[in-house]
């Protein structure tokens, strides 16, 4: 199989394994991530096979997937070895798909530009408009609260998860600042500054009610 090949098989199989994913990982999450690593992989000169391949199957063994559709390293293995990618790129490819994700970031660090670059597109898809399109689904998708204002006592779902705002605090507000490339880092300014400007006409909605909400 050549390159061309073996990407169209890898494409097709990720889109009917992602096909009804409900929690933001869905089939074009992985097609934007797809376009963006290569965008980048251009522009700061990483591997394009390597970086397709890995960005297509970055997310096949998230946890936040279902163990119905939730693969194993060993899979995502077979499935290269069956293709007949060269063992060093299988090699790399499976590194960098168990590393890019945030909450592995201090376990394992990236070395590759490759990987760079993959983590960098994944981090861009999850801040800006699109960002915080996935972020209400997956809040949705765990029955998390929109927002909880931090001082009212009244609380009808005394949840213990945090709201889908806090997860803007958490996470996505510091994106910014974990770009590896330069190129993301730019296009990440302007995606950072919608969110910020989302979170203050939020709060400006919301106090209408009034209920006071602020930045925690
Ligand atoms: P990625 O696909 O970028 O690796 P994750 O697996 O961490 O991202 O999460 C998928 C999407 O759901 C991302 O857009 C992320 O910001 C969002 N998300 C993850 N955890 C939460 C949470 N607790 N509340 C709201 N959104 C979340
Ligand atoms: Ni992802």
């Amino acid at each position: 199989m050549n390159k061309l090949e073996i990407i169209k098989t890898v494409e097709n199989f990720v889109s009917q394994l992602l096909e009804k994913e409900g929690s933001g990982h869905d089939w074009w999450h992985i097609h934007r991530v797809r376009n963006m690593s290569l965008m980048i992989a251009k522009k700061e000169g990483a591997d394009p096979f390597i970086v397709e391949l890995s960005a297509l199957l970055h997310d096949v063994i998230d946890d936040k997937l279902s163990d119905s559709i939730k693969m194993k390293p060993e899979d995502v293995e077979q499935l290269l070895e069956d293709l007949q990618v060269e063992n060093v790129h299988i090699k790399e490819i499976i590194r960098i798909i168990t590393s890019i994700s945030f909450r592995k970031r201090m376990e394992v660090p990236l070395k590759t530009l490759e990987a760079k670059v993959v983590q960098d597109a994944d981090r861009l898809d999850a801040i800006g408009a699109i960002g915080i399109a996935r972020t209400f689904t997956y809040a949705g998708s765990k029955g998390h609260l929109i927002y909880e204002p931090k001082d009212f006592s009244y609380k009808p779902n005394d949840k213990k998860s945090g709201s889908a705002i806090d997860h803007f605090y958490e996470k996505l507000l510091n994106l910014k600042n974990l770009m590896n490339t330069s190129t993301a880092k730019e296009m990440a300014e302007e995606r950072h500054r919608l969110m910020e400007d989302y979170l203050k006409n939020f709060y400006h909605e919301w106090n209408v009610s009034g209920t006071k909400a602020q930045a925690p």
